[in-house]
């Protein structure tokens, strides 16, 4: 390397503030810009199917309002994101909201906006005058404005209703082309988030990808039998910024007229797109039952899989690091040390905390009604239910070196259930192991700086040496195993390793994952909601040897390393203690 890099301390790196769409807050910084997806870098050995990759895919959904298409497309575009690929949800419902009442729509209107400026504009839409009354508003995200009625009452759903079907029609290719265009400039998944639920609507959509190449289409219908769920998605749809301000049972009453409209002209996929020989899977009660019809790309295979493994059980995915080993004492990364005495004391609190903590979850859980919305997605529980008073059922699972395994050992066998994966082992460092952040910015500088200007995609020389991208992969099917089972897990595990799992639960970008700060001592806490996984952070503190809440928004903090040049032949700045604990 011709010129010498510098890294300078974290603070002041004029990154520029942002908030995850969970509140947690993260600094959007190019240093680590990478848009390639990382399942193209990967060096697999073998000519294998993730070649396919390249292809671009659409996802079009399917579905009745209230199916909770929204819910799975979230979810879907979280996932495909932390895999490495470009996606991108693109919303009918938001769009329609724009279009303003039916003499108003005259075409997109986002779209024509030039793409430097798109970003911009949809975050911080012009106000403008209610068509209500005299206020102004922000559309989309807010609706015309308190106390006024919605702007698209159920008759603009009516399928007798020729002009407001024209703007709906007319809206949904809109955004498509939106998205198109969002393929073409290099984005890879596109969602089509919409109920496209008539025949006529999927022809439009499949004659125009035929003019699109290399382009894969998937349709993804949400079919929902189970009453309970129907009705709390309903109640949730009358939060939903069509109804913002109005009377909740009037909202109610609205959606459901709008629903019977819905189902008028409602037609599921069949025959009609099995004789055009397109890819669909249906997603029956939310996984219990899946039909895939000729799913043969790599992508679509990758998505079907996740949602058939889909479930809407109260539950809590807590992550926790080891308790303080001997090499963490010493600095030293990898290895196959025993926990240091701070670390017994760390295990011990531990299984103290999980025991109470998750009793409380399993009261909070049973004393939840349907009316709060606010806490969970889940069924509705019923008074009678013998398995109320049941606790909560939850696993525990380590990594198979030692720090962890150690970790557990005051957790009672007979509660939890202890499994212990490989796949959690910490990221290996190839020769590196057992080496201190100084000794390898010293002997190896070259290797050491090219890691702090791409942690992500940077492997570790050395037989079995891994990437961050290398660890994401390795857990693809820890992740959909946690999506599967039922109830709550405990995983006491590494830095890597928690940095990659709360990517995924915390969608947080994977360029910001390695730079996350995730101390010992911490337990975080994901719960399912209907909008994402909601966060809860607690603190070991050593002098009441006990853990104390802390703020979950603030705890997901991210800390650049700033690498600037510097002369040639100068020796890197060494990390600080911190950043090897
Ligand atoms: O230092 C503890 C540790 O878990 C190491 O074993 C591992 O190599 C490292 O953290 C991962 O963190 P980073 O990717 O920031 O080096």
């Amino acid at each position: 390397m011709s010129e010498r890099l510098r890294r300078l301390p974290y603070e002041d790196l004029g990154a520029t503030e942002g908030s995850s769409p969970m509140g947690g807050v993260f600094f959007d910084t190019p240093r680590f810009a990478n848009s390639v997806p990382f399942f193209r870098l990967q060096r697999f050995g073998h000519g294998d199917a993730r070649t396919e990759s390249d292809h671009k895919l659409v996802v079009v959904m399917v579905g009745l309002p209230a199916r909770g298409k929204s819910y799975i497309v979230k979810k879907l575009k979280r996932y495909l994101s932390w895999l490495g690929f470009q996606t991108k949800i693109f919303n009918v419902g938001d769009r329609r909201r724009l279009a303003g009442s039916t003499d108003e729509y005259d075409g997109p209107t986002i779209s024509t906006i030039p793409a430097s400026s798109q970003k911009q504009q949809q975050q911080r839409p012009a106000p403008r005058q209610c068509a209500k009354c005299d206020s102004e508003h922000r559309l989309p995200h807010t609706p015309p404005c308190r106390g006024c009625e919605t702007r698209h009452s159920s008759d603009f759903f009516d399928p007798d209703n020729a002009k407001a079907r024209q703007i709906r029609e007319q809206v949904a290719m809109d955004v498509f082309e939106d998205l198109l265009r969002w393929l073409q400039a290099g984005g890879q998944i596109a969602i089509h988030d919409a109920t496209n639920s008539t025949v006529e609507r999927r022809d439009a959509l499949i004659s125009r990808l035929q003019s699109e190449e290399d382009v894969n289409l998937l349709f993804v219908e949400s079919i929902c039998t189970d009453a309970d769920i129907i009705n709390r998605n309903i109640r949730l749809k009358t939060r939903s910024p069509d109804y913002v301000g109005m009377d909740p049972e009037v909202a109610e009453a609205d959606f459901r007229a709008r629903l019977r409209n819905y189902e008028r002209a409602y037609r599921t996929i069949g025959e009609a797109e099995e004789r055009l020989d397109v890819q669909y899977c249906k997603i029956i009660d939310v996984g219990k039952k899946v039909i895939a019809y000729n799913v043969q790309g790599f992508l679509e295979s990758q998505v079907v899989f996740y949602l058939m493994n889909m479930n809407l059980e109260p539950r809590v995915i807590y992550i926790t690091r080891h308790g303080e080993s001997e090499d963490n004492a010493l600095g030293r990364i990898g290895g196959d040390a025993s926990l240091a005495p701070a670390g017994v004391r760390y295990a011990q609190a531990l299984a103290r905390f999980i025991d109470r903590r998750h009793a409380e979850f399993g009261a909070e859980a049973r004393g939840r009604t349907m009316e709060d919305d606010n806490s969970t997605i889940t069924r509705e529980r019923h008074p009678n239910n013998d398995d109320d008073d049941e606790p909560q059922p939850c696993e525990v699972w380590t990594s198979m070196l030692k720090r962890t395994m150690e970790t557990v050992e005051s957790f009672d066998p007979q509660r939890y259930h202890i499994k212990n994966i490989r796949s959690l082992n910490e990221i290996y460092a190839g020769r590196f192991e057992g080496m201190t952040y100084a000794e390898i910015a010293r002997n190896f500088p070259d290797e050491y700086e090219a890691r702090q200007l791409d942690k992500f995609y940077y492997r570790y020389p050395g037989i079995g040496g891994e990437s961050y991208a290398d660890v994401v992969l390795r857990l693809q099917q820890v992740i959909v195993e946690l999506e599967r089972i039922r109830h709550s897990v405990l995983l006491v595990t590494h830095r890597a390793m928690a940095r990659t799992l709360l990517s995924y639960f915390m969608d947080i970008p994977t360029t910001h994952m390695p730079d996350m700060e995730l101390p010992l001592g911490y337990v975080y806490a994901c719960e399912p909601r209907p909008f994402g996984n909601f966060l809860r952070v607690w603190r070991y503190v050593p002098e009441i040897d006990d853990f104390v809440e802390i703020d979950g928004a603030s705890a997901l903090k991210i800390r650049y390393p700033r690498v600037a040049l510097s002369d040639p032949g100068a020796t890197p700045p060494l990390p600080s203690p911190a950043d090897t604990a």
